[in-house]
């Protein structure tokens, strides 16, 4: 029996909403195909987006998208995507399989995509190879209310109100694909473009945030920080989840894999809580007496591609290992609610860990999603501090804890969110809930299945979510968590 503990009178604060964001980019079949279909096309769509697509984000509680990139972003000039359809420029997606991006999917179909699925939007703009007076411009076309070029520009383009996009990202991994830059040079660079990006309407400030490290480089942030944080808001991180002894080029399959490989991407996801750990250390002390937050817009698993899939186009299946990496990250990512403010999973449909995989009209959901789905309470919801006993499970090295937890209160009542990263045995949890009083009810959810189970075209919902048994006690409540599985309590 694991004993557990929620302690409702500690807490770290508010988990944001945002740490629950995704990330679309102009890459392989996300944008094009697997949210975008276009106005003609007969998959169903409201304004070229496809409808399964954005009933199944808004079930799932999407809250904030990141867009057009990743390293697309640093080649993407967005005047290429607005005005008449038929006149856009058709450009090569060089980063990205080589294909023809006819820009048909600009500034205002994603806005209007944000506006649709409800959720705020989050532009990357272009550091690498843009300018800064084509940055400044799209955040006054985007923004101005009032009289200006770039506001006629958009009238004339249809649409009249200012959308007040709030977050802005200044380049992408400028370390690498955005530019290749040291970090004393980005920092300046950062400077610079940061004074152009101005607030239109004092009622909406913008959020500026600045390109950051690489998983471990914590000179990129120092940097980035002692010259450039005070002129942003929140500074980002990538990280993605491979299995421990892959290189970049041999990742290993989606599905099919060694019990070696499961545990060695376990094993790997917990860097996370190491990585915002040291970068928010750094941050909070250079920041000063302004707050300035983490934004991890970037992470998830990274596998090689699918047989028979173009390379360039990122394409792998998502199995109940992805769920567990979900779920560690997220609840990291909830325990930190005080320094990470912000977090894109890669990326929505069709790439990486995708929530969501389309074949033509067809369309499922992915265990990632499922996740997403139970995991939804927390966002906005106060942090509460948590401990769960633990053994360690694993093999070769790869050792993990076989539990692990997060929980917050928010308007449905106390979340408990737990993990059982045991492939073989179930675990038996005692959850005691101090502060609270006896609760009344405790309502059980769960996702399972073998480590390598997923869901297919023709298999939609092999893995998908089920009550769970969870048994009321004297001072919080009881339940059994399969082997492998992710559960969510909700307590009242
Ligand atoms: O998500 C795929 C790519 O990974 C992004 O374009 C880039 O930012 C990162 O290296």
């Amino acid at each position: 029996m694991a004993k557990a503990i929620i302690n409702t009178n500690r807490s770290k604060g508010q988990i944001s909403r945002n740490i629950y964001g995704h990330f679309a980019e102009h890459l392989g079949r996300c944008i094009y195909n697997g949210i975008y279909v276009g106005e003609a096309s007969d998959i169903p769509n409201v304004n070229g987006m496809r409808t399964d697509v954005v009933d199944a984000l808004k079930r799932m509680g999407i809250p904030l998208l990141r867009w057009p990139g990743g390293c697309f972003a640093d080649t993407y000039h967005w005047q290429d995507g607005i005005g008449p359809k038929e006149g856009r420029k058709k450009i090569v997606n060089t980063n990205w399989g080589g294909v023809t991006e006819d820009n048909s999917f600009g500034t205002h179909e994603f806005l209007e995509l944000c506006r649709q699925l409800g959720c705020e939007p989050y532009i990357s703009g272009n550091v690498g190879s843009g300018t800064v007076q084509e940055f400044s411009d799209w955040v006054e076309y985007c923004n101005m209310g009032g009289q200006s070029p770039m506001a006629e520009e958009r009238r004339k383009n249809g649409r009249d109100e200012p959308w007040n996009v709030k977050y802005w990202g200044i380049g992408n991994e400028a370390w690498g694909c955005g530019g290749n830059m040291r970090p004393e040079f980005y920092s300046d660079l950062c400077r610079q473009y940061s004074t152009y990006l101005r607030n239109y309407d004092s009622e909406h400030p913008i959020y500026k945030i600045a390109s950051g490290a690489s998983e471990g480089d914590y000179n990129w942030t120092k940097v980035v920080m002692e010259r450039a944080g005070h002129t942003v808001d929140a500074v980002s991180m990538h990280y993605y989840t491979r299995p421990r002894t892959a290189e970049w080029a041999d990742r290993g399959p989606a599905t099919g894999f060694s019990r070696n490989e499961y545990f060695s991407t376990l094993y790997n996801t917990f860097g996370m809580d190491e990585l915002v750990e040291n970068h928010s250390r750094i941050i909070k002390q250079y920041q000063g007496a302004r707050k300035v937050g983490l934004c991890v817009d970037e992470w998830g698993t990274w596998f090689d591609v699918e047989p028979g899939t173009n390379p360039g186009f990122l394409y792998q299946q998502n199995t109940m290992r992805d769920a567990l990496v979900a779920a560690i990250n997220l609840n990291i990512f909830n325990n930190h609610c005080d320094t990470v403010v912000m977090a894109n999973i890669a990326q929505t449909v069709n790439v990486l860990q995708a929530v969501i995989l389309t074949e033509g009209a067809k369309m499922l959901l992915t265990p990632t999603y499922h996740v997403f789905e139970m995991y939804k309470g927390h966002q906005d919801a106060r942090q509460l501090e948590s401990y769960v006993e633990t053994s360690m499970v694993g093999e070769n090295g790869c050792q993990v804890p076989n539990l692990h937890i997060s929980a917050s209160e928010g308007r449905d009542g106390v979340l408990v969110t737990v993990a059982n990263l045991d492939d073989q045995n179930p675990a038996e949890l005692d959850c005691a809930v101090s502060g609270l009083g006896k609760i009344s009810r405790a309502e059980g959810r769960v996702l399972t299945g073998t480590i390598g189970a997923y869901n297919d075209f023709g298999a939609e919902e092999n893995v998908k979510t089920v009550p769970l048994a969870a048994e009321v006690t004297e001072d919080g409540f009881k339940a059994t968590l399969p082997a492998c599985s992710v559960a969510a309590f909700t307590l009242k």
